[in-house]
């Protein structure tokens, strides 16, 4: 049987990783930086989902041959300005503790009455180093008062996807593998990866 081509993914996050690969099919195989103990850590100091993208495709695609596709996301809150936008992953204060930022969420929208988000997701493919295109999704939905579903992760159980009365935790991988930032950029990869051809 031939070798599948592979896709690096940009990250140590393990459910980003798994909700690529659960979307891409067969047509490749998706491994994430945690099969490459000499990717180096990248550092996000940009201030977009696109900055901080292409530093992560362009960083890991140095050391690892092929494809790599890297994903930047975060959730944007109306009342809060924006915020926790860019810094999604540390809005508690500490880098990806999915609980504390959730607090914090809770906590900054109390007594708001406008509850409108959404989930932004940026992804660029990458090879040598260099990025060679970038794709974007949205997602537009609401925040409730109260963590709800045990599925997904992040901001999960907090976000009520336009058209559903149930949190993206709730729903499961299914439904929001089927609807979600990341799900809508993805398909603009598949397509592009589809008429580029694997490397
Ligand atoms: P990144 O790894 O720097 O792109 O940060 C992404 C952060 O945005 C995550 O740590 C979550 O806080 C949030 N986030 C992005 N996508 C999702 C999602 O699909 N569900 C819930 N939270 C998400």
């Amino acid at each position: 049987m031939p070798e599948l081509p592979r896709l690096v993914v940009a990250t140590r996050n393990a459910h980003k990783t798994a909700e690529i690969r659960a979307m891409i099919g067969d047509s490749f195989e998706v491994l994430d930086v945690s099969s490459f103990p000499e990717c180096p850590h990248i550092e996000e100091t940009g201030t977009t989902f696109l900055e901080n993208a292409t530093l992560k495709a362009e960083g890991i695609s140095r050391v690892v041959a092929g494809w790599v596709l890297s994903d930047d996301s975060g959730l944007e809150v109306d009342a809060l300005g924006g915020a926790p936008g860019v810094w999604s992953s540390s809005y508690g204060g500490d880098e990806g503790n999915h609980p504390r930022n959730n607090e914090r969420l809770l906590r900054e929208m109390e007594g708001k009455s406008d509850r409108r988000a959404r989930f932004r997701c940026t992804m660029v493919l990458a090879r040598e180093g260099l990025a060679e295109a970038d794709f974007s999704g949205t997602v537009e939905g609401r925040i409730i008062d109260a963590l709800r579903g045990g599925a997904g992760f992040g901001y999960d159980p907090l976000f009520i996807p336009e058209g559903h009365e149930l949190t993206f935790a709730e729903l499961g991988d299914g439904v929001k593998n089927s609807l979600s930032h990341r799900a809508r950029a993805l398909a603009k990869v598949i397509d592009f990866l589809k008429h580029s051809g694997p490397k």
